[in-house]
């Protein structure tokens, strides 16, 4: 069983994840800390040293590799991750289920604003102004995560409602 979950940061794509494999007895795979393992640097050292498109460019290539290389898995993705190139095409190709954990921008702006330190796009941004780039950054990703073959709303939802929310979809 491959179980893809997509959503904005901060939208426990992780939690939700790891919770979910454990009770599937499924390997977890959370897409960021795969990056960081086989390019022996940090996210926020990826996008500093490299670049946003260097990171983009390996986030595609090892999105594809560890799909087609694991027969179960539940992979957690980066926030951007459905947004470029066929990343898209890639996680319906390769999985079973795509689920986008959907939060609305108050939920995401009061955890983003509780740990901006390790996201490289938000970490300088001042927490004023977190509401309006979480507002045009969500609208400008929405199409993207609305291609998962589930959206589950999240807001108010503890994350074991969330994981059975997934399961229930995943017998169906
Ligand atoms: C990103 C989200 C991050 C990480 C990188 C870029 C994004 O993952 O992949 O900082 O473009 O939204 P999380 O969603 O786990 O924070």
């Amino acid at each position: 069983m491959k179980v893809v979950l997509v959503g904005y940061m901060a939208s426990g794509k992780s939690t939700v994840g790891q919770l979910l494999a454990k009770v599937l007895d499924a390997p977890f795979v959370d897409l960021d800390d795969y990056i960081e393992e086989e390019m022996g640097m940090s996210i926020g050292e990826l996008f500093s040293k490299k670049g946003e498109i260097f990171f983009r460019k390996t986030e595609f290539q090892l999105l594809g590799k560890v799909l087609e290389e694991s027969k179960d898995i539940i992979l957690a993705t980066g926030g951007g991750t459905p947004c470029y190139g066929n990343n898209m095409q890639t996680i319906s190709k390769n999985s079973n289920l795509s689920v986008y954990l959907h939060l609305s921008i108050p939920s995401l702006v009061d955890r983003i604003s509780r740990e901006k330190d390790k996201r490289p796009l938000v970490k300088n941004l001042k927490d004023e102004n977190l509401p309006e780039f979480i507002g045009k950054h969500l609208f400008e990703r929405r199409s993207y995560y609305a291609q998962a073959d589930v959206t589950i709303n999240c807001d108010g939802k503890s994350i074991e409602e969330v994981v059975t929310e997934i399961q229930s979809h995943y017998s169906k």
